[in-house]
């Protein structure tokens, strides 16, 4: 088997781990990229499925999301902004549909009332809270005991408008049932992206996409390291200690200085480690799970919806669809709508025949934007719970009390072991933006205790 020696192996060629490759080869040093998969990107994967492009992973880009503004920009890509003229659809808790512009959902105005209040007091919270700290707040240990769903209970007994503030953090972020994580996760997803009026706000958080597709990102940064990236190199075993490291993947073996796991933290047991990790990143690891969500691409002759003056934007946390919008691509004559299906949801969806599923999703689609909605040309639903080295979606997140207890622990090296990955940052949590963050973030690490 074939064994080379570099200053830095990196495992992983998602965002996070190209960014932190091509930061340290910049610095003059050594590296080598393993990849368990084929291709590099991770969670970024643009595809042609039966002639139609989409983006199966993430795509879209916030103003807030400086790391990857600069990326997309440095890499020459270019952007565009979604589509977003006309009216917004809702269907409330009666199943009526009612079409909206702005912000605020068109609930009764004892419901807007709640929402507006509760979102400032959201806002005020979050303004408290350092997103790459946020277990140093000094309510920290208290919002982690309760769950998002029960703090929202005991600020308001309206059920309509406590799942409307839920989604965004839950079904819409997280991707996990909103009695399943604590107000503090949801404070620092929010806190991630400015402030929780940011989060909610779909021209904010789902602005730009990248001409083309965001996977180009992990290809032009895996373009610029040439033959240091491996693909189809899961790393099995990593041998760790005072003089380094040596990565042992399927078909190849590399001793350096110093390894990145640039890889979803609930695969770090994929490998075997030795000696084994300390206790704490035992324990502290088993609190982290995957989110899980089906993004669904549907493609028709022609963006139907544009001509009766709909943005596509939908929103409902009564349907199973429970958002979508207009995603088609960048000068592209047919039109193309994405939609989202989460957590429990999601769950039951998959005890469906593929039929079922396909027949369920259209249907709650049309309830958004009329029967027309049933006539796809292209149908295709993204499941990252069925990809080995991914999980779920869109990523993770710590269980209850676990932020608190551990946040303050998930980036730290163990000897000379980094962690690098959009599920560990705080500005850009659970984005790319993060993962860039994540990956400047360990090379800088490296790169300075060298000296
Ligand atoms: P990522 O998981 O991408 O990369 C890790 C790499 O490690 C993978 O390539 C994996 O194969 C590899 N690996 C794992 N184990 C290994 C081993 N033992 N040996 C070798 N390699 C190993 N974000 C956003 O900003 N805007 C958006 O619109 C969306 N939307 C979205 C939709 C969907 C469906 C998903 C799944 C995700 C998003 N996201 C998103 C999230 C975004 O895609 C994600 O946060 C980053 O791409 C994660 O990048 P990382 O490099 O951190 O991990």
């Amino acid at each position: 088997m074939p064994e080379i020696t570099r200053d830095v192996v990196i495992v992983g060629a998602g965002a996070a781990g190209l960014t932190a490759a091509n930061q340290l080869k910049k610095a003059g040093l050594s590296v080598a990229v393993l990849e368990a998969r084929d291709r590099v990107g991770g969670r970024l994967w643009t595809d042609e499925i039966d002639g139609a492009m989409l983006e199966i992973g993430g795509q879209w880009v916030s103003p807030d999301q400086h790391a990857l503004i600069d990326t997309v920009a440095e890499l020459g890509l270019e952007t565009f902004s979604r589509y977003r003229e006309g009216d917004s659809v809702y269907v409330g808790p009666d199943g009526q549909v009612h079409r909206f512009t702005g912000e605020m959902f068109p609930v009764s105005p004892e419901t807007e009332k709640a929402i507006a209040e509760v979102t400032a007091r959201l806002d005020a919270m979050v303004a408290e809270i350092d997103p790459d700290r946020p277990w140093a707040h000094p309510n920290a240990e208290e919002w982690d005991r309760i769950t998002w769903d029960a703090w929202l209970r005991t600020q308001t007994d309206d059920d309509e408008a406590v799942r409307n503030l839920a989604f965004a953090t839950g079904s819409a972020m997280l991707t996990k049932p909103t009695h399943s994580f604590s107000l503090l996760q949801s404070l620092l997803m929010a806190s991630s992206a400015g402030s929780y009026s940011n989060l909610v706000d779909a021209d904010f958080i789902l602005d730009k996409r990248v001409v083309g597709g965001l996977q180009q990102v992990p290809l032009l940064l895996a373009e610029r390291l040439g033959d240091d990236v491996f693909l189809e190199q899961p790393v099995r075993t990593l041998h760790w200690g005072d003089d380094g490291v040596t990565a042992i993947a399927d078909g190849m073996t590399v001793r350096a200085r110093s390894a990145i796991l640039a890889l979803a933290p609930v695969l770090y047991d994929r490998i075997s480690f030795v000696p084994s990790l300390p206790r704490l990143q035992h324990q502290m690891h088993q609190h982290l799970s995957m989110g899980f969500v089906i993004k669904v691409h549907a493609v028709y002759d022609t963006p139907f919806w544009r001509a009766d003056g709909l943005s596509a934007t939908a929103f409902s946390p009564y349907e199973l669809v429970h958002e979508a919008y207009d995603n088609t691509n960048h000068g592209d004559e047919r039109g193309t709508l994405v939609g989202f299906v989460s957590d429990q949801n999601a769950d039951d969806l998959f005890r469906l025949t593929a039929e079922e599923r396909k027949e369920r999703i259209l249907e709650s689609l049309s309830h958004y934007y009329g029967p027309e909605a049933k006539n796809t040309v292209v149908y295709y639903e993204s499941d990252w719970g069925t990809e080995e080295w991914t999980r779920g979606a869109y990523a993770a997140s710590f269980d209850m009390g676990g932020l608190h207890r551990y946040g303050a622990d998930l980036r730290t090296p163990v000897g000379p072991i980094h962690f690098a990955c959009s599920d560990l940052a705080g500005a850009g949590y659970q984005h790319v933006d993060g993962a860039i963050r994540m990956g400047r973030l360990a090379a800088q690490n490296i790169l300075e205790a060298r000296g």
